[in-house]
């Protein structure tokens, strides 16, 4: 048994009402069932931390090091998240980025994470199939290690 960490930064708690053209209309809601759904094979629980401040999304990692893995959309904290980025340096499971939308066929600020280069991978421009797909990355690299058979067997 273990957790799954989905870190969701500024202005992602209003998805579902939040331009819908961009990002969609499931809700935060929606996207943790749906990272729930996901893990329920390996028996991970979500533990679902969205904020709209840095600090408390720094303070969140901080408290989570016992989880398994964590998909982190960072928002626009992507640009310039310094506190965030040095926050994820020290998280010691694998995590994912990821974003909604295309970032790449965006305005030109938002083609910079300063995050990414930690990350173990990055989803883009799925919308919120990418946060299914980041927990799939988790189960893959998160393989339990198999059982050795012991001599008696
Ligand atoms: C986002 C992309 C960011 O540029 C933006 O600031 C967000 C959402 C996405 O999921 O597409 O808040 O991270």
């Amino acid at each position: 048994m273990g957790a799954i960490l989905l870190v969701n930064g500024p202005n992602l708690g209003i998805l579902g009402q939040r331009e819908p053209d961009v990002y969609g209309t499931d809700t935060l809601h929606d996207i943790e069932r749906a990272v729930a759904e996901e893990v329920a094979e390996r028996g991970w629980e979500v533990v679902s931390v969205q904020r709209d401040s840095e600090g408390e999304l720094v303070r969140a990692i901080q408290d989570n090091y016992d989880t398994v893995g964590a998909i982190v959309n960072p928002g626009a904290l992507m640009i310039a998240g310094w506190s965030l980025r040095d926050a994820l340096a020290n998280y010691p499971r694998p995590w994912i980025e990821v974003h909604l939308s295309n970032v790449w066929a965006r305005e030109q600020f938002r083609h910079e994470s300063v995050i990414a280069p930690l990350a173990s991978g990055v989803v883009v421009g799925l919308g919120a199939l990418g946060y299914r797909l980041g927990a799939r990355a988790l189960l893959a690299l998160s393989r339990p290690v198999p059982r050795i058979a012991s001599w008696k067997e």
